[in-house]
């Protein structure tokens, strides 16, 4: 065992590459031992694939990784038996009922059949499943599958949980549900690392932050200093006719000297602002060129923002940016 028993994990220009694809691009993931830790980023940023190779289930091409203080490559056994893993995909049995799942989970990691029955409805009853409990999984809504999926990965307690979107797809009751689980294992002082597209559920759950994109990071820290560390003012400015955006655009970087976000949604145009003067000119400008504002907010940036601002694109938009090409 090497490395610092202060860090869960630690990877150093983790690369891998899938034919022409590099997934990871020399990630270098710090994980503090004890804490939760988000990543954030679009789809195809690279968490799964980082995920994977943290929890030995797939290869980096290069790069090295130590988990728990084990290479993920050259110890893979020992870092297996020490971790716990709910993927992005479901690992249940859906011939079986919620409870056989449960139970087999339990005694395939070393319970007994009693003591493996008893964590599997105490584990029901946190997860507000034991309505279902005797069903079959191929009967379960959405919702209840997930949950059902990330109790799997909780019936023994790991010293360092992957959990990869444990909440998508869960109405707003089933993630706090959830999000109440998760922060239960961390008072027990286990680590976990969780990806998520929620920028709610980041700033909400994460001790730690670390934002990727293709396959880098773009940004560590905790929520708030990711929130501070673009402490300049945001001017958020809805327009009233979104075909006068990229007008509307121009003008705002000519009056500030500024770099101007177009969001997705077509009518609204955000602009890094160092103070109030600045915007209150820069609003002037638009309405002198005759652009009407609908709406506009003056404030500190949201995770969101912040996403933008470093990343260009926001992890929530790209299905419906996607979605716009596609029909453009
Ligand atoms: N088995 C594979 N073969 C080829 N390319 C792959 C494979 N798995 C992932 N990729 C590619 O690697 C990149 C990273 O994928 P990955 O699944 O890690 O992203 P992600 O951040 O988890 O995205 P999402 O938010 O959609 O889950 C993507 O471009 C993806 O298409
Ligand atoms: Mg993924």
């Amino acid at each position: 065992m090497t490395g610092n028993p202060a860090l869960a994990i630690e990877t150093h220009e983790l690369v891998k590459v899938y034919g022409e694809t590099r997934a990871l691009d020399g990630l270098d993931l710090t994980v503090r031992t004890g804490t939760i830790h988000g990543v954030l980023g679009p789809n195809g940023a690279g968490k799964t694939t980082a995920m994977k190779i943290l929890a030995t289930l797939l290869r980096p091409t290069s790069g090295n990784a130590q988990v728990l203080g084990h290479d993920v490559v050259r110890e893979a056994a020992a870092v297996r038996r020490r971790i716990g893993l709910t993927g992005q995909t479901m690992a249940l049995d859906e011939d079986m009922t919620g409870l056989q799942n449960l139970i087999l989970a339990g005694r395939l990691q070393g319970l007994r059949h009693r003591p493996a029955t008893a964590r599997a409805e105490q584990l029901l009853e946190a997860f507000e499943l034991t309505e279902v409990g005797n069903r079959l999984v191929k009967t379960y809504s959405g919702g209840q599958k997930r949950r059902i999926d990330v109790a799997a990965s909780m019936v023994v307690t790991h010293e360092l949980l992957f959990l990869d979107e444990p909440t998508t797809g869960l109405d707003p009751r089933s993630r706090s549900e959830v999000w109440q689980m998760i922060r239960v294992l961390v008072q027990d002082g286990g680590t976990v690392l969780l990806t998520t597209q929620y920028l709610d559920e980041a700033d909400q759950m994460a001790d730690d932050l670390t934002l990727i994109d293709h396959g880098q990071v773009v940004a560590r820290g905790t929520p708030a200093e990711l929130k501070t560390s673009r402490a300049d003012g945001v001017l958020e400015v809805l327009l009233t006719d979104p075909s006068r955006r990229a007008e509307a655009g121009t003008l705002l970087a000519r009056a500030i000297g500024a770099g101007v976000d177009a969001e997705s949604d077509p009518s609204r145009l955000l602009v890094k602002i160092p103070d109030a003067d600045q915007a209150a000119r820069a609003l002037g400008e638009l309405a002198r060129a005759g652009i009407s504002v609908e709406d506009f907010t003056l404030g500190q940036p949201s995770l969101d923002t912040v996403f933008l601002a470093l990343t260009g694109h926001s992890t929530l938009d790209d299905t419906r940016e996607e979605e716009a090409e596609v029909r453009a």
